[in-house]
């Protein structure tokens, strides 16, 4: 199949971009590289020994996009690229406005002049808000919680009533919990800009002596050890999740699948504390840490009920969190600075 890639230059599309052309599709990338490497791009070409296209240009730019569609002619699309800082989101809520929403649609907008019915979303466990029960399903009532939420709230709203308009549109909702890991080369990885937010690549970090401890945030929370609890998911079962669901997409006989949601997640709760230690264990040092207060808008325990997926394209997470946290440390002992050494 031709798979069209926005953001595949990033951490998620990286990888995935690497299974797709290990399945033996072809690709095309867009990325503006606003967060990204180009090295990502030419290392998933040394890995898979498969040439790919590249534009690299914004979505938002709506001559680049129908050139890249008009040539490669797509028969799917996985689209990534969007900003996902939901702290910066909240401070500056615009570029979250123009890059995840405004971006979409003019890429939709590209894509009904083609023939391309077939659409993978990165959507987020953010549009659950605050979970209302454990494990959380697809059924789960939806909500919004900051800026970065509402953009995913509202795509998932803008595909389900253009698949509803359409019925030969196959739409992948992918509602990701924890995405972490790298791939088991450690050519590529998470490479955050800057300090980074979220906990894995902050004590992948500390671990490599860029930072000093990890910050806890909390630990009076009402969980077993009380620090927060999160379903951490392999970022290679998150990639190969995206290849089940295109063919899923592909595989209506003809009509379209509608627009279905599927949570990618393990169905395990980890807690900060297990993380850190489950990391010490793999980068052979423990992971000094300070217990600092609560991080506002976090919630104690998340984490996803992953049957549909399975139910419906056959996927399910595999790798556990101890493989999470030494693919993790294999990419950043490698790559300290992370691809800037490049
Ligand atoms: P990332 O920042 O590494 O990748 C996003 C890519 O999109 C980057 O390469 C960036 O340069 C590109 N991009 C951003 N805006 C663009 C634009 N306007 N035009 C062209 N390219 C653009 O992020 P990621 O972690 O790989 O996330 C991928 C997707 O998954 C995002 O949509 C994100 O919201 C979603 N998601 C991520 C997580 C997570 O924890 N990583 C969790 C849930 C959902
Ligand atoms: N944490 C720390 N110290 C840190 C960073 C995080 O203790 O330095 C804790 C958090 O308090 C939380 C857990 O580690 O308990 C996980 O935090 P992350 O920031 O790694 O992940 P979140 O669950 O907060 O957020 C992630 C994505 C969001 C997405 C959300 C819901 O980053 O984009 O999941 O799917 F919206």
């Amino acid at each position: 199949m031709r798979i069209l890639i926005t953001g595949g230059a990033g951490y998620i599309g990286s990888h995935t971009l690497l299974e797709v052309l290990n399945a033996g599709h072809e690709a095309h990338v867009i990325d503006n590289l606003s967060n990204s490497s180009p090295t990502a791009l030419s290392r998933v070409k040394q890995l898979t020994n498969r040439d790919f296209g590249f534009t690299e240009g914004d979505i938002r730019d709506r001559d680049a996009i129908q050139s890249a569609v008009d040539a490669f002619q797509p028969e799917a699309v996985i689209h990534f690229a969007a900003l996902k800082a939901v702290g910066k989101s909240v401070v500056d809520p615009m570029p979250y406005f123009h890059n995840n929403v405004y971006g979409t649609l003019v890429l939709l907008d590209a894509l009904r002049e083609s023939s391309c019915r077939r659409f993978a979303f990165s959507s987020s466990a953010t549009v659950y808000g605050d979970p209302q029960y454990l494990p959380i399903d697809e059924q789960h009532p939806l909500s919004v919680t900051n800026p970065y939420g509402r953009t995913k709230l509202q795509m998932e709203g803008i595909l389900e009533d253009l698949a509803r308009s359409d019925p030969s549109w196959s739409i992948a909702l992918l509602r990701y919990f924890n995405p972490v890991g790298a791939h088991a080369s450690g050519r590529i990885g998470e490479d955050p800009n800057g300090i980074p937010d979220n906990l894995m690549p902050f004590i992948a970090q500390v671990a490599v002596g860029r930072r000093e401890a990890l910050n806890v945030f909390g630990d009076d929370y009402d969980t077993a050890d009380g620090t927060g609890v999160r379903d951490y998911i392999h970022v290679v079962d998150v990639a190969r999740a995206h290849l089940a669901a295109v063919d899923w997409c592909a595989g209506g006989d003809g009509e379209g699948r509608g627009c279905e949601a599927f949570n990618l997640g393990t169905g395990r709760g980890t807690s900060v504390l297990e993380m850190a230690t489950a990391f010490g264990k793999a980068c052979g040092k423990p992971i000094p840490i300070n217990i600092a207060p609560r991080r506002p808008g976090d919630v104690a325990t998340m984490f996803a009920h992953p049957g549909k997926a399975e139910q419906t394209f056959g996927w399910r997470a595999e790798f556990s969190v101890d493989e999470m946290c030494q693919s993790s440390w294999n990419w950043q002992s490698q790559n300290p600075q992370g691809y800037s050494a490049e």
